[in-house]
């Protein structure tokens, strides 16, 4: 008799077999079956010693697993996570929660009303390093945050837009890695309220934006400004700078800095930098490193879940906050095409 939590997942591409291998590796959850039309899917069950279903609705007329992980095309997740939840079974649901803020409501509304936990795969939120930074800002090391800068700057090599749907709008840096920064930034520095963006495809001349700019208002008073690029050849990245995916090159430089009235933060070095007299720019400056140890955020993802299974953990990102990460996002999209600054509702 074992005390495994058994998960599902459902579409077996790039992210669903990274969640696939980790769960067969882990201790406390086990792989059930996989669930993926593709011959490619078919294979990889085969590969990975567990049954395989063509259709999420086969599998769970005939299995009852403990929990299941999606990772589907972003435009399926509302009816697999759907179809999830009429089972009872806990979801966790790949980013973006939804293709739009209004199919994401339809999934939380009835995650909500069945009682089953969502989870959402904003998994740099279970970073160690992020858990340290978010320390760090609540217990008021910064004081009072007055103002913060985030860069996802890179290149993404030319065959990588080879396939067609990564030429087209919705397929670009905003939608795809922006909303992980910009979950984030929201964890550690509190809600966007507002956001002005401009968005630009001057490089590479698809429909898809290759570069975007953003101004945020934060609830608590400060102000942020967001920068992306895919077709910028620079070290200043979370992918290139955290370590968290040994498949990007690690650079030691920072991607994320949070300004406070009384010291600021570097991410991710995690240097809280102060003045070590009076608070003053003719006094010197001081860093102390908070230091965090290197984890797979995956990993302590599918951990998480499996506590959220058992009912002894609340999800880190829950349904709603998934949601809220993908307003964001929606705002800064219509912002940058409409060419005026857009209100998030509360
Ligand atoms: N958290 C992260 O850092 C991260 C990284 C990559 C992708 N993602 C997200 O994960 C999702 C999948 O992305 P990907 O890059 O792995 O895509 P992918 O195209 O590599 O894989 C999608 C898989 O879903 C399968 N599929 C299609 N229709 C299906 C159906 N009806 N039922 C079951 N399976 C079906 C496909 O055959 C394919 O194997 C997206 O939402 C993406 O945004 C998240």
């Amino acid at each position: 008799m074992t005390d495994d939590v058994r998960l599902v997942v459902v579409g077996a591409g790039l992210i669903g077999q990274r969640h696939a291998r980790l769960i067969q590796q882990e201790a406390g959850v086990s792989l059930c079956t996989v669930v993926d039309p593709a011959e490619a899917g078919r294979a990889f069950a085969e590969g990975q010693g567990v049954p395989w279903y063509p259709a999420i609705d086969q599998m769970l007329a005939a299995e009852k697993p403990d929990g299941v992980v999606i990772a589907t095309p972003n435009q399926m997740h509302v009816e697999h996570g759907l179809a999830v939840i009429a089972s009872g079974a806990p979801a966790l649901v790949e980013k973006p929660i939804a293709d739009s803020v209004a199919a994401a409501e339809i999934l939380v509304t009835a995650a909500e009303a069945a009682g089953v936990p969502l989870l959402v795969g904003h998994h740099r939120r279970h970073n160690p390093l992020i858990q340290r930074a978010k320390a760090v800002v609540e217990a008021g090391q910064l004081g009072r945050l007055v103002s913060v800068h985030g860069f996802f700057w890179l290149y993404k090599p030319d065959d990588y837009f080879d396939v067609e749907w990564r030429q087209q709008a919705g397929a670009g840096p905003v939608l795809i890695n922006l909303i992980h920064d910009l979950d984030l930034l929201r964890y550690l520095c509190g809600e966007i309220v507002s956001v002005q963006a401009m968005a630009s495809n001057a490089v590479r001349g698809f429909a898809v934006e290759d570069t975007a700019a953003a101004v945020l208002r934060f609830e608590n008073g400060a102000l942020g400004t967001i920068n992306a690029s895919d077709t910028a050849v620079a070290p200043w990245s979370w992918e290139q700078t955290s370590g968290e995916n040994l498949a990007y090159p690690r650079t030691d430089q920072p991607c994320y800095m949070i300004g406070g009235t009384h010291g600021s933060l570097s991410l991710p070095r995690c240097e809280v930098w102060t003045n070590t007299g009076a608070r003053s720019w003719w006094e010197p400056l001081h860093a102390s490193r908070v230091h965090a140890p290197d984890a797979d955020p995956l990993v302590l993802q599918i951990a998480h879940f499996r506590a959220v299974i058992r009912d002894s953990a609340a999800p880190l990102v829950s349904g709603r906050e998934g949601l809220r990460t993908l307003q964001v996002v929606e705002a800064l999209t219509r912002s940058a095409a409409e060419g005026v600054p857009v209100a998030i509702p509360g």
